[in-house]
């Protein structure tokens, strides 16, 4: 698509007169930081935006649609795989002062809100009410909630319940051209046509800008306790897992971490595991205060039956000391090497045992330390392959690791990305998973919502 190659004082004159103030960013120093996300790649706007109402953003899209411009959504910027970095310039629009959180309704068991409301502060809102929005991803204190609808983001609590997509009842977005459009609403079911606000959970901003926001909420739950446990080696940590769900508990977090991944976290403190175990299980479970007592005696009892080398279980204030050896790993993992590729393959659940294996025999193929660990319950396993960059050919040593475990996802029949998305990163390999029909129908229908590719260009599909 011919897009235009640069601002024109026109189109200056046109953005500060729309977003006066300090709502419109024009030099590079203010722009820098807009340039990049956590995927830390690098390509300058031409122009940040930062609208406070539905009225600015479907003017800005209907005059960037007419001018050809390019228009890159953004919030915090979390993402690790650059889907938010201008590489065709154009507008960047930080959503960030849309942040009113417009209701939170017990009766209706829904919340209304601004795409830029932090989900950490929507989730205190709801909690004031004793209503819970479950969504959690690792980045829940600093990532929006419009973002995580963006890239339909997963987390900690997937498990139990669900992904970012299985919260959201309403959208109301801004299309190019400048059409305000509602998706859905505050009924909790709704059976009527194409669910048309699903093409925008994930769609990372090539559809439109979200400019309204509703989620589903159900009780929250009174109660939690989590429960970590340490393995002699893989096969019994996946037996664990296995006799966990067989007692027909549904815990709330079902997280894995190989021994590398102890061994790692060890080197900045104390891991409660056993010294000898080469794998560990992290259990959430929560619901009403019987409840959890009931299912953490079931839960420990379920793992006796695989022989854990250690079983250590934290209630009330206890409970967030076990999981900082979760939080440990990123920051921890800087030990080995100064560099590192986050992947988040997904795979059948019945297969991370085999994907955790091939990982890090790929891993020692090429002289690279790769760590395992994330989400079991979902079959979403982070590998994190450590390199250092000065070093000679690591990097590239590191990027055929990744291709591999690309193939290896795809061979085990999962995908390259369960929860982090595609971006720039990843764009070059999408079509090695979907199929040409697939990427059709999926260009049709962006070319529907988008007919001149204004929106987010350079990230595939
Ligand atoms: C996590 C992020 C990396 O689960 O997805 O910690
Ligand atoms: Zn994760």
């Amino acid at each position: 698509m011919p897009y235009a190659q640069a601002l024109t004082k026109a189109h200056a004159a046109f953005l500060t007169d729309l977003f006066p103030g300090d709502g419109c960013l024009l030099t590079p120093e203010e722009m820098n930081v807009f340039a990049t996300d956590a995927g830390r790649k690098r390509a300058m706007p031409w122009a940040v935006v930062r609208p406070e109402n539905r009225e600015q953003a479907a003017e800005l899209l209907r005059w960037a649609d007419a001018e050809r411009i390019p228009v890159v959504p953004r919030a915090r910027a979390t993402n690790q795989v650059g889907a938010v970095v201008p590489v065709h310039g154009g507008v960047v629009v930080s959503l960030l002062r849309m942040n009113q959180i417009i209701d939170v309704d017990e009766r209706d068991f829904a919340a209304v809100l601004q795409p830029g409301v932090v989900t950490s502060d929507l989730q205190a809102a709801c909690a004031e009410k004793r209503l819970f929005y479950p969504p959690d991803p690792a980045s829940v204190k600093t990532s929006t909630v419009g973002g995580n609808i963006s890239t339909c983001a997963g987390g900690l609590r997937a498990v139990k319940y669900g992904v970012t997509r299985d919260w959201v009842l309403g959208l109301e977005a801004v299309l190019p051209g400048g059409r305000v459009l509602s998706m859905g609403g505050r009924s909790h079911k709704d059976v009527v046509g194409l669910d048309l606000k699903r093409l925008f959970v994930g769609s990372a901003g090539k559809l439109g800008l979200i400019t309204e926001v509703t989620v589903k909420l159900v009780p929250l739950p009174e109660a939690s306790a989590s429960v970590l446990a340490g393995f002699r080696d893989l096969a019994s940590c996946m037996d664990g897992a296995q006799a966990v769900f067989r007692s027909g508990l549904l815990p709330s977090a079902c997280e894995f971490m190989d021994g590398a991944v102890l061994a790692v976290t060890r080197m900045v403190g104390d891991v409660p595991v056993a010294s000898d175990a080469q794998g560990a299980l992290l259990f959430k479970v929560d619901g009403t205060r019987e409840a959890v007592d009931a299912e953490v005696r079931r839960l420990t009892e379920a793992l006796g039956t695989v022989q854990p080398l250690s079983v250590e279980v934290g209630a009330g204030e206890a409970e967030e000391a076990i999981w900082e050896v979760r939080r440990t790993i990123s920051p921890a993992s800087f030990l080995l090497r100064p560099d590192k590729l986050s992947e988040d393959l997904a795979v059948p659940r019945g297969r991370v045992a085999e994907m955790v294996e091939s990982v890090h025999s790929i891993g020692r193929e090429h002289g690279l330390p790769v760590l395992c660990y994330g989400h079991l319950g979902d079959g979403n396993i982070h590998s994190n392959i450590l390199f250092d960059k000065s070093a000679e050919s690591e990097e590239a040593k590191a990027h055929a690791v990744k291709d591999e475990l690309f193939r290896l996802a795809l061979r085990l029949g999962g995908t390259i990305s369960g929860e982090h998305g595609t971006g720039l990163a990843k764009a070059s390999f999408v079509p090695e998973q979907l199929s040409a029909d697939e990427l059709r129908i999926m260009a049709d229908i962006k070319a529907v919502f988008d007919p001149h590719y204004i929106m987010n260009p350079g990230k595939g599909w």
